[in-house]
């Protein structure tokens, strides 16, 4: 805190490990910190990851092989200096976590146990509780907050930021509504307004998200004019049980040795990737899509017999072990994946774009800031590295705690140097005049939207199938709605980031990482030229 002044005042909107870091680092920096979230504080996304946190935390591994891992996999589209940063701060902040109380699984020697997930070329992959890494990680940080001096509200819904000319000075929230109740709205003054709102699976028919990922705060940035990149690029997980509600088969799974099989028992990912199962995450998904097409739209299998392959028993209590959550999903869809392949297909999972930051969490915004998945960084470029999503939120999430009190004193705002991907302006996105409206128009509901984006801004795209869902999106728009519930809000911005993610996906012609254009040519996957490095800014 600087001297002489009343504390700075932060609000951070998100309950995830990017808004929970931001909120610690910021409290114990001096700021006056209150986080808002629209559920209660552990009912975010943080709490599904399953895989683990990446991090240089062996002598045996380099920060280099991981930043080339990171940009390799995000198709030559990352900004090396963002990931030198995730790399080389990773591993203070996964220490930090240890401080806090995360027990990272350990061999008997009391050595952290190495995992491996796809296009890592070293096990530096941290788990917890076998495959709950996201909830012991969310429950240390939540614990920490609540000993913090930090002012929580729960069920707080961010409606909009507050905007004094150019600069964001605050938060618009409906706070307390239920099913019965409609709430209350409370305006919150703040020097500082940092979005950690998470990302946008609800967009998606299939999603591994949960409900509360609805692009909240990507669309309230927009609405100030934040500059937003990359939206294009949405990261679909390969594998989740095609039984029941989507849920998430990690990535580990894969990294232990599970292969996948089509209909014929063929290892078909190979095909596609000499890496096969452990090729990037985009490549193994859109494999996996495609099989699938071939086959009638059947499921392809996940087979785990490699892991113990002699012994069904002995699989079944390593995976048991190894693997608690997704074994007691399986078996609630009365599977049994310890003797048979399970069913699995792709999934929304993680959105690679957001708002545009600096390497401090700043936007092109004064006063606001983004982390999280919420935020561009420009880690991820056009495809995720498994298991860097945390990592990007505790690093980031300390980077932007760190330097908010020191902003508040500085008189000019350095939002982000680099230049964004060109991002579809919101009258490019609301433009329906390439494509007429549907006639006629089918009256708007979530599941049709989130039907409309699967099918037209999906997997594999093409113009004609952006073209028509981008109308779609346009005539939803078009017609009146006044939203008053906290639901009506979030299907607001729903439609405003689906809208610019569509015009974002017409807009990049060329297919890469993620974002694959089946009507025209791909780019070749190539990380130059931005594996020539410079050190961190
Ligand atoms: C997984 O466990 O496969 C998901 C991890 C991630 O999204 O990085």
């Amino acid at each position: 805190m600087t001297s002489g002044r009343a504390p700075v005042r932060v609000v951070v909107v998100g309950s995830g490990i990017a808004g929970l870091t931001v909120a610690l680092h910021a409290a114990d920096a001096g700021c006056r910190v209150t986080l808002a979230t629209k559920d209660v504080l552990e009912h975010a996304n943080t709490r599904y990851a399953q895989g683990g946190i990446a991090g240089v935390m062996f002598p045996d591994d380099r920060a280099d092989a991981h930043l080339q891992d990171t940009l390799i996999a995000g198709a030559g589209l990352g900004d090396p200096a963002a990931v030198r940063v995730l790399v080389e701060e990773g591993p203070a902040r996964i220490r930090e976590l240890i401080a806090l109380g995360v027990a990272f699984d350990r061999a008997a020697d009391g050595t952290l146990v190495k995992g491996l997930e796809a296009a890592h070329s070293y096990p530096r992959i941290l788990h917890a509780g076998g495959d709950a890494t996201g909830t012991a990680i969310e429950r240390a940080l939540v614990a920490a907050l609540r000993t913090a001096e930090i002012r929580i509200l729960e069920h707080a819904f961010l409606v909009d930021l507050i905007r004094d000319g150019d600069r964001v000075v605050g938060v618009d929230l409906l706070i307390g509504e239920t099913d019965d109740a409609e709430g209350h709205r409370l305006r919150l003054d703040a020097d500082a307004v940092v979005l950690a709102t998470g990302g946008a699976g609800e967009l998606y028919a299939h999603s591994t998200n949960p409900d509360v990922a609805t692009a909240d705060g990507i669309a309230a940035a927009l609405r100030v004019g934040a500059a937003v990149a990359d939206l294009e690029f949405v990261q679909f997980h390969p594998t989740t049980i095609a039984v029941g509600t989507p849920f998430l088969v990690s990535e580990a799974v894969r990294g232990e040795g599970a292969i996948l099989i089509d209909d014929d028992g063929r290892r078909f990912v190979f095909d596609a990737h000499p890496d096969g199962e452990l090729a990037p995450r985009d490549v193994v998904a859109r494999a996996i899509a495609r099989r699938m097409e071939e086959q009638g739209g059947r499921p392809v299998l996940l087979d785990v017999s490699p892991l113990h392959p002699c012994d069904a028993s002995a699989r079944a209590s390593y995976l048991a072990r190894r693997f608690p959550t997704i074994d007691a999903a399986v078996r609630e869809r009365g599977l049994d994946w310890s003797r048979e392949p399970i069913p699995v297909t792709p999934a929304a999972h993680y959105l690679m774009g957001g708002v545009v930051t600096d390497l401090h969490g700043r936007t092109s915004v004064p006063g606001l800031y983004a982390v999280g998945e919420t935020a561009r960084t420009g880690v991820h470029g056009a495809n995720r590295l498994a298991s860097n999503s945390l990592l990007e939120g505790a690093v980031f999430g300390a980077r932007a705690g760190d330097v908010i009190a020191g902003d508040a004193d500085e008189d000019a705002w350095t939002g982000p140097g680099i230049a964004p991907a060109p991002a579809a302006s919101d009258s490019a996105a609301s433009d329906p005049s390439s494509s007429p409206f549907p006639d006629p128009v089918p009256a708007f509901s979530r599941p049709l939207l989130q039907r409309a984006m699967w099918d037209g801004a999906g997997l594999v795209r093409d113009d004609g199938g952006l073209a028509h869902t981008a109308a779609l999106i346009a005539a939803w728009r078009a017609q009146p709605r006044t939203p008053r519930r906290e639901k009506e809000y979030e299907d607001e911005n729903l439609l405003l980031v689906a809208a610019h993610l569509v015009a974002a996906a017409r807009a990049r012609t060329l297919s890469v990482g993620a974002h694959y254009r089946r009507d025209t040519a791909p780019t070749p996957r190539s990380p130059a030229p931005n594996l020539v490095v410079e050190g961190s800014s």
